[in-house]
């Protein structure tokens, strides 16, 4: 066989090993599959004591189906075929005589997990890298090879849903804690533990009885629960899959193929083939960090505010030593408190929080530089300030380390004239909030170092983010592409419709947030300043000028166009606006011009077509990219210009 390597060892007990042959991780493609069948055809006549299956990837288990599959969907007689290749051949797995084990070390994610779970025991490898999901929804997709019938049924229908309808993974830990793992065993013990547990003749662990009834007579109640959860996040008109899992786990045991009507709608949904093409936009994005064997081990950043103070946080839970600078302590301090929150909410083991924190290294004389292989500016938007910093660091710099600075609105060529090697200094760009916002742009200058650019976009690649490589142009391309966009939204303010309205029309459009609360967040006086740079001398909203003199700033300030005194946006009446612009004439919930939405998003496309002709970004797939997980632009379009192509606009 050309991917499975298979060996029967004294005790009769067989082991297949899948090592995708020509690729770094495992993915189950049809020719897997097809050899993994000729592998049962013959444990058939041989009738083995067990069977183990395995990986032989450093890279983890299996990653899930072969995406690029998934691409080449396009009639519902292939969609179909697909899901019936895999669900016909776990079915066959499940119902073997003989004992089956898989033995999961490392990734474990959609079709991999369906294959794990459809083997009699499941061992699973404790190291960091294991992880169990179901991700099939995030393409728009669901689990059809058995993962929405033998989920529910090993971990209780709740749980199994959560994890179907989010995407979420488990690590080893709590997989074996929530039942899916038979056990849970460090790497030195793995082989002899799964010899030991298939041949060990342990029942599968049984439900408990209130699980086993709400999978079945009672399944309807944890079905409406599942909808109205999914209904607060999602719309079924831009992302029918969650809805469409809930009803084949509740109405067809999980059996796609018992709906084919379902099946064709979602495989061969518009949503389902621009998610997919979003995912590997996204591997797009990942590859622009394998350019360069640069590896960052030890971080120091300067400006411990909003952004550093984050970034040096982010930077730490992904692994790396990491000095802050301040002027002082006492501005260290709320970042590192800040940090500590980060830690706990997501490493939540003590002793690992306590490993994390001590990795952040508070450093007021800037004693760190000199060990830094990326030095990461994150001080005030000054030109002088950056200036008298740059000139006192370039000396301490380490040969090679990478210097950097987080600047939004200074041009990179106008901070580098002090430097000794102006082609050194590259921009990574963050968002706020780090820790959420997938995406950093990567910016060069004219003349930059491509060495500097490339060791940048490794760094980010390590921490986990997604690089976009931009010029160097005012706003790059997120904040660039933003500010018509909100300058529009605001504009529809000042022609009467209500800031909820308006929001409302974005929303249903299937932006995260609407453009008037974003503004909200960002703080109106930031707004303001962003929109002199970048709106191309248009003078400002009339709704921005009053409310920033009345120093009703958004969020920071507790009111701007929402009140926000309670810590969430306040849509309902006028909100800030009593009092300083006339009532609005379509009013919160009432309902607005039919084509708000497309006239408000049209400045945004027409802004990403420029940037792309310019240059800034190099193309219009990484120009989609980059404003999906920069903005959170609506993702099951596929972006700006893909969205605009197929609405023929
Ligand atoms: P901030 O005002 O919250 O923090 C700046 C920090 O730098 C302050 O704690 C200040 O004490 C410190 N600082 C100033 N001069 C210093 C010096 N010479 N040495 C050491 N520390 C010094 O500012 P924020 O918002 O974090 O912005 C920092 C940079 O990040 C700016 O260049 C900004 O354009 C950029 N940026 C800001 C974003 C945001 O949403 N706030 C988003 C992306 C980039």
């Amino acid at each position: 066989m050309k991917h499975w390597q298979i060996e029967r060892d004294a005790n009769a007990l067989v082991w297949a090993t899948l090592d995708r042959a020509g690729e770094s991780t495992n993915a189950l493609s049809a020719e897997v599959l097809v050899e993994f069948r000729e592998l049962l055809d013959q444990l058939e006549q041989s009738q083995p004591k067990g069977l183990i299956i395995r990986s032989g990837k450093t890279a983890g288990f299996i990653a899930g189906a072969d995406i690029q599959e998934f691409t080449q969907l396009d009639s519902a007689e292939k969609g179909r075929a697909l899901i019936a290749r895999g669900w016909d051949l776990f079915n066959r797995l499940a119902a073997v005589p003989y004992p089956t084990l898989a033995l999961v070390r490392g990734h474990c994610l959609g079709g991999g997990l369906e294959l794990a779970l459809a083997c009699r025991y499941l061992l699973a490898v404790d190291e960091p890298g294991t992880k169990f999901g179901l991700p099939e929804v995030m393409l728009g997709i669901f689990p059809g090879w058995g993962g929405m019938l033998r989920l529910p049924r090993r971990i209780g229908p709740a749980a199994a849903l959560d994890l179907m309808l989010t995407g979420k993974t488990l690590d080893a830990k709590r997989a074996k804690r929530m039942g899916l793992a038979d056990d849970c065993v460090p790497p030195r013990v793995m082989t002899a533990a799964a010899r030991q547990l298939v041949l060990s003749g342990q029942p599968r662990r049984k439900l408990p009885l209130l699980q086993r009834l709400l999978n079945g007579p009672l399944k309807f109640i944890v079905a409406n629960g599942a909808r109205k959860q999914v209904a607060r996040k999602t719309r079924p008109e831009h992302y029918p899959a969650p809805y469409a899992i809930i009803d084949l786990w509740a109405k067809h045991q999980g059996n796609a193929l018992a709906a084919p009507e379902v099946l064709d709608r979602i495989i061969n949904s518009s949503t389902a083939r621009n998610l997919v093409r979003v995912f590997f936009l996204q591997e797009r994005l990942k590859s622009f960090g394998k350019e360069s064997d640069f590896k960052a081990q030890r971080v120091h950043v300067i400006g411990a505010g909003t952004m550093g103070g984050d970034i040096a946080a982010w930077c730490v839970l992904r692994g790396m030593t990491v000095s802050l600078q301040d002027q002082d302590l006492e501005r260290i301090a709320p970042a590192l408190k800040r940090a500590h929150a980060l830690f706990t909410r997501r490493l939540r083991e003590p002793l690992r929080v306590r490993e994390a924190f001590d990795r952040l290294i508070p450093d007021v004389s800037g004693a760190g530089v000199a060990h830094a292989d990326v030095v990461i500016e994150a001080i005030f938007e000054n030109v002088e300030a950056k200036h008298a910093l740059f000139r006192a660091l370039e000396p301490q710099l380490k040969p090679g380390a990478v210097l950097a600075s987080n600047t939004s609105s200074l041009r990179l060529e106008d901070l580098r004239t002090v430097l000794k090697q102006p082609e050194r200094l590259v921009g990574i760009h963050f968002f706020n909030p780090v820790a959420l916002m997938p995406l950093v742009e990567v910016v060069a200058a004219e003349g930059a170092d491509p060495a500097m650019v490339q060791a940048a976009c490794a760094f980010v690649r390590q921490i986990d983010k997604l690089p976009l490589p931009v010029k160097s142009t005012p706003g790059f391309l997120v904040n660039a592409v933003l500010a018509p966009y909100m300058l529009a939204a605001m504009r529809a303010v000042d022609s009467g419709i209500s800031p909820a309205a308006v929001d409302e029309a974005m929303l249903a459009f299937g932006m995260p947030m609407g453009p008037i609360e974003l503004v909200d967040t960002v703080g109106l006086d930031i707004a303001l300043a962003a929109g002199k740079q970048l709106a191309d001398g248009a003078t400002p909203p009339q709704c921005l000028l009053a409310l920033v003199e009345k120093k009703q700033l958004g969020k920071k300030t507790g009111q701007g166009f929402y009140d926000w005194s309670s810590g969430k946006a306040q849509k309902v009446g006028a909100g800030g606006l009593v009092g300083v612009l006339p009532a609005p004439k379509v009013g919160a919930g009432g309902t607005a011009p039919a084509d708000l939405a497309a006239s408000l998003v049209k400045p945004l496309i027409d802004r990403t077509e420029k940037l792309v002709a310019d240059g800034v970004v190099a193309d219009a797939e990484l120009a989609d990219a980059g404003v999906i997980f920069g903005t959170g632009f609506a993702p099951f379009t596929g972006g700006p210009l893909k969205y605009r192509e197929a609405a023929g606009r």
